[in-house]
């Protein structure tokens, strides 16, 4: 099969599209799926530095999400079969491939009316959007929320899922192109932050400052967060795009707030509310609430240009790749 492999980490040039990589074999919990396309996120860019928080095993076939046609399943799987079209979470490799074989429990089922360009779209950067707000920080109809990176592909699905619970949301973002698109999906304010100190312009706008931060950019953005944070006021920190974040103790005093840290391999298995995420987030796609911003598609074979804008910050809301995008 055709896979995009890293053997080491490193710049845009180790990701090599091969045209003959063994397909993956089918384990008793298995479900190998034909992909259609692969979801992009930024987490590939930090695995294909040797950046990411774990680093995995190399060489390995990159990209952790995907949509395709269940092609089959192993002796133990009850809840899929061969035909069925679903949705993958691969974890930290196999989904930019022709097959990826993923645990059933990694499967996500899609409504038959949500095509499979959507569906590639939509598991990784909506599910971790919903396991933020509603699972850490539980967020209450008329809370502010501040949403880092709002017009990034976790950001927009934040910021639209903020609203539908009730919440006022500011973002940051670092271009007025990128602003203007947050804008339209529901952020009220949006604050270009390589113009403005953003802890400065939260408090402008909300005097108490926020009840919620979603920060997937880390060590920048400490400062600035304390700043903005309200009383009693909760940082959920998911990413760490410019760095691992360090936070005083005495700062988070100083305002009785709290910092937690999210990631979206602790909801998966948490059955109950996984199950419930997946439900809550395919309608909302489904009766257009939550909108899906395709920002860019690429081939296979322009997976180094696909990095480039990701590392970039070219890119807006999601990008895919194509795999056998004929698959219906
Ligand atoms: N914890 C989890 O389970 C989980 C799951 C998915 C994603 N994530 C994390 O969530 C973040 C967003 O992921 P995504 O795939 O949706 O990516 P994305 O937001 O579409 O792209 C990254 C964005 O981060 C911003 N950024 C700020 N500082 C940056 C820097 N130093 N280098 C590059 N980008 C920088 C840029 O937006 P601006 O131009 O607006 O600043 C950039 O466009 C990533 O950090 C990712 O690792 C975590």
């Amino acid at each position: 099969m055709r896979a995009v492999v890293v053997e080491t980490p490193g710049d845009l040039d180790q990701l090599r599209l091969m045209d003959s990589v063994e397909r993956p074999s089918v384990g008793d919990n298995d479900v190998l799926v034909r992909t259609a396309y692969a979801g992009m996120n930024f987490m590939e860019v930090l695995i294909r530095r040797g950046d990411y928080l774990r680093n995995p095993k190399y060489p390995l076939i990159l990209g952790s999400e995907a949509s395709g046609i269940v092609e089959e399943v192993g002796s133990a799987v009850t809840d899929f079969k061969a035909g069925d079209r679903v949705a993958v979470l691969s974890g930290d490799r196999g989904c930019y491939a022709e097959y990826v074989c993923v645990e059933q429990t990694h499967v996500v089922p899609i409504p038959d009316a949500m095509d499979l360009r959507t569906a590639a779209a939509y598991p990784l950067q909506v599910l971790t959007g919903w396991g933020i707000l509603f699972a850490s920080a539980r967020i209450q109809e008329g809370d502010w929320v501040l949403v880092h990176a709002c017009a990034g592909g976790v950001g927009l699905a934040l910021v639209q899922m903020a609203r539908i619970a009730g919440c006022q949301v500011i973002g940051t973002t670092s271009s007025e192109d990128k602003a203007e698109l947050a804008r339209e999906m529901g952020c009220e304010h949006v604050i270009n932050y390589t113009q403005q100190d953003f802890g400065r312009e939260v408090r402008k706008i909300v005097p108490e400052g926020v009840n919620v931060i979603c920060d997937s950019v880390g060590k920048v953005n400490v400062i600035g967060n304390l700043r903005a944070i309200a009383n009693f006021g909760l940082i959920v920190v998911f990413g760490y795009a410019s760095g691992e974040p360090k936070y005083d103790d005495k700062l988070l005093w100083g305002r009785s707030c709290g910092i937690t840290m999210n990631g979206l391999y602790h909801l998966v298995p948490h059955r109950r509310e996984f199950t419930r995420a997946v439900r809550e987030t395919t309608q909302w796609i489904l009766d257009g609430r939550l909108k899906l911003h395709i920002g860019q598609e690429y081939d296979l074979s322009e997976v180094q240009e696909a990095h480039r804008a990701l590392e970039g910050r070219q890119s807006i809301g999601k990008l895919l790749l194509r795999i056998n995008s004929e698959l219906k």
